[in-house]
């Protein structure tokens, strides 16, 4: 549509984002995004499957105000759908109806979605001793005659005492608001669930059987939930979902910003958060056979925004100097007063203390799976994610920084680049002699040269495969050293555009949009910057710990768990180690939540680890725009990486390096981005 006005229109939780001319149906603008609607009238507005979400409000990091009055106004056949379907929200709309008229942020809800996300965390295998803080107690009581003053629950605390020295007990009112009617329906033998050996939070009638609880990790992309057998330990279900937050921002400065710039910012993250952390719970709950009441305790790890924003608590304040968190202490609260309404509403919520501004409960979860404050080792654990968590050192000395990494190894700021999802590039090799690449999508196996490319429905590249494919540029020498292309690469999938040039990844043909998949210069750049920044967090660790290397290096986080340890040498993610000493665990962090339901000596040992631990504030420390520098380059402008030895291309050898001021800019200008991303 020539000469129309275009808009920026960005679907959620995708993040693809693009220009769309004014006028066009939401359904299509999608299409042409690479995010695909379902449809199944093909647009006559009567299936209701295409129904998408507008956001409301101002979004900073995109510059735009997206509203509903942004789209054309509903027309008679879908008010005549929603009215059919009784729907009030307006907020609603049938993608296949409304046309872009302004800027907006759409999400396209999980029904919706013709691909559906697949979130790939899952708990690795850990051996933990049981001490739950939620223990079930069977017990019988005796009952009360003419003339005893005792009422039912000081009998009930008389046989608690008598058979289990349990004393100084509590009982929740919603407990004691049952607790006849359970004793006598237990003929006067009950079980009784205690909390901290403090307070009866459930009674059941008779023996009963089965104390659950969830372990739960809210990370700015993902939210995992593992539910447990809080006597066995043993895993039931795990659910993950997209954060329902990403809408209002992909990373936590954003998120910070939507709070401060809309009244009612805070609320609703708060809301979509509880909401989600209710529909993981009733999922896993269903999926173990078992009810809402069953879950008895809850533990909760996020970064401090998602931390505060989940107990309602206003974010703002983490967002400027000096950075400061309502609290650092590890939170008790009620579930029903979280709104947690999908489990026992008598039951805890425990959320795991934080270490600094940026180092929240996650990394000290972290710490409690990992352990490195009890290692003799100096040990090197990096949590890859839209923030990087870093912690340095073993059992004598640990210390911790938080990296901004931005959200390019999630897929964001790239090109071509998207969450892992089904077509989401994820795996790429370079031929050394032809320099043509072939790939593999995640949901299909095979790789690119084993199948006809109308096949390979390539839609994009997600962020193990942005590690892949530029650690194959570099290596087949295509990206120099300083991360630019090299104009003279002799591979018919080069392009030496414009002095800067492209690699064509993915042909047309193999892509499910018919678009090519490329890499830009711009896309390395990006890699570079939060590789650097990872790099230099690591180096100012080890600077202030006294050490010029480390024996063990430990990638957290989901992504971690996918990444190919050479290939993040290759680009300098992380200093020179030993690769057979370079771990990827995977998601560390609900593995320490889970630690901290299963066991609660571990929420002391975590309380005084986030005391103990040190923490480095990168952004004051004058050392780290020179280290940031340093580690622009592949893999390093002057670090040695003899574990390399036989995998470096000879360019890096005798290619110059980045040239220093150049360089610096770019540090100057990654500082801002960082900052304001
Ligand atoms: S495609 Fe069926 S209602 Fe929009």
């Amino acid at each position: 549509m020539p000469g129309l006005p275009k808009h920026l229109v960005i679907f959620q939780p995708s993040g693809r984002r693009g220009e769309v001319p004014e006028g066009t149906p939401l359904l299509d603008a999608a299409r042409d995004l690479g995010v695909e609607i379902e449809s199944i009238c093909g647009g006559q507005q009567t299936c209701g499957k295409c129904k998408v979400l507008v956001e409301e409000g101002e979004f900073q990091k995109y510059g735009i105000r997206s509203s509903s009055d942004h789209l054309s106004p509903t027309g008679e056949t879908e008010r005549a759908y929603w009215e059919r379907r009784k729907h009030g929200d307006s907020r609603y709309r049938l993608s296949c109806a409304a046309c872009v008229q302004g800027p907006l942020v759409i999400t396209v809800p999980e029904e919706s979605q013709a691909r559906k996300q697949i979130i790939r965390k899952s708990a690795t295998e850990r051996v933990i001793e049981m001490d739950p803080a939620v223990r079930q107690y069977y017990t019988n009581v005796t009952p009360s005659t003419l003339g005893d003053e005792r009422g039912d629950w000081e009998l009930l605390q008389a046989a608690l005492r008598d058979r289990f020295g349990l004393t100084g007990l509590r009982i929740d009112l919603p407990t004691l608001q049952t607790l006849q009617d359970v004793q006598r329906a237990g003929k006067w033998g009950v079980t009784a669930s205690v909390w901290n050996d403090q307070e009866v939070i459930r009674v059941q009638p008779g023996y009963a059987e089965g104390a659950y609880g969830l372990a739960v990790d809210i990370g700015t992309t993902t939210v995992v939930a593992h539910l447990c057998d809080l006597r066995t330990g043993a895993v039931l279900a795990t659910e993950a979902m997209m954060n329902p937050q990403v809408p209002f921002g992909e990373d936590i400065l954003s998120r910070i910003s939507y709070a401060q710039t809309n009244k009612d910012g805070l609320a609703r993250m708060n809301g979509t958060i509880v909401d989600g952390l209710n529909k993981l719970a009733t999922r896993a709950t269903r999926r173990a056979d078992l009810v809402p009441d069953d879950i008895s305790d809850v533990v909760l790890v996020g970064n401090t925004v998602m931390h505060h924003i989940v107990l309602g608590v206003s974010p703002v304040h983490i967002g400027g100097s000096p950075f400061t968190l309502a609290t650092y202490d590890p939170v008790n609260v009620k579930a029903r007063d979280l709104g947690l309404t999908a489990i026992n509403q008598g039951a805890w919520v425990h959320v795991l203390p934080c270490e600094a501004g940026y180092v929240g409960a996650d990394n000290v979860a972290v710490l409690l799976a990992e352990e490195p404050h009890r290692q003799d080792d100096v040990v090197l654990v990096i949590d890859i994610g839209t923030n990087g968590e870093i912690l340095l050192g073993n059992k004598e000395h640990l210390l911790s920084a938080s990296s901004p990494t931005g959200p390019a190894f999630e897929g964001a700021q790239i090109t071509h680049g998207m969450r892992a999802a089904p077509g989401a590039v994820e795996r790429v090799r370079i031929d050394p002699k032809t320099l043509i690449p072939r790939f593999r999508v995640i949901g299909d196996e095979r790789w690119s040269d084993e199948m006809p490319p109308g096949e390979i429905q390539a839609a994009g590249i997600c962020g193990s495969g942005i590690i892949e494919v530029v650690a194959e540029l570099f290596a087949r020498g295509i990206v120099l050293p300083s991360g630019k292309f090299n104009l003279a690469t002799p591979s018919p999938n080069f392009r030496p555009n414009e002095r800067v040039g492209e690699y064509v990844l993915a042909t047309a043909d193999q892509t499910s949009t018919g678009h090519e998949i490329v890499i830009t210069q711009n896309d390395i750049r990006a890699v570079q910057l939060a590789k650097a920044a990872l790099y230099a967090g690591a180096k100012l660790l080890m600077a202030h710990r006294g050490v010029d290397r480390v024996n063990r290096v430990i990638l957290a986080g989901a992504f971690g768990s996918y990444i190919s340890k050479e290939q993040a040498m290759l680009i300098g993610l992380f200093p020179d180690c030993d690769l057979d000493k370079v771990y990827a665990v995977g998601n560390a962090a609900g593995d320490g939540a889970r630690i901290a339901l299963l066991n609660r000596a571990k929420r002391n040992e975590a309380r005084e680890a986030a005391r103990w631990v040190e923490y480095v504030e990168t952004a004051v420390e004058m050392e780290f725009q020179d280290e940031f520098v340093a580690a622009l380059n592949f893999p390093h402008t002057r670090d040695h990486f003899p574990h390399l030895d036989g995998l470096l291309p000879p360019a890096s050898l005798s290619q110059p390096s980045t040239d220093d001021r150049e360089a610096r800019r770019r540090a100057r200008k990654a500082r801002v981005r960082i900052k304001s991303s």
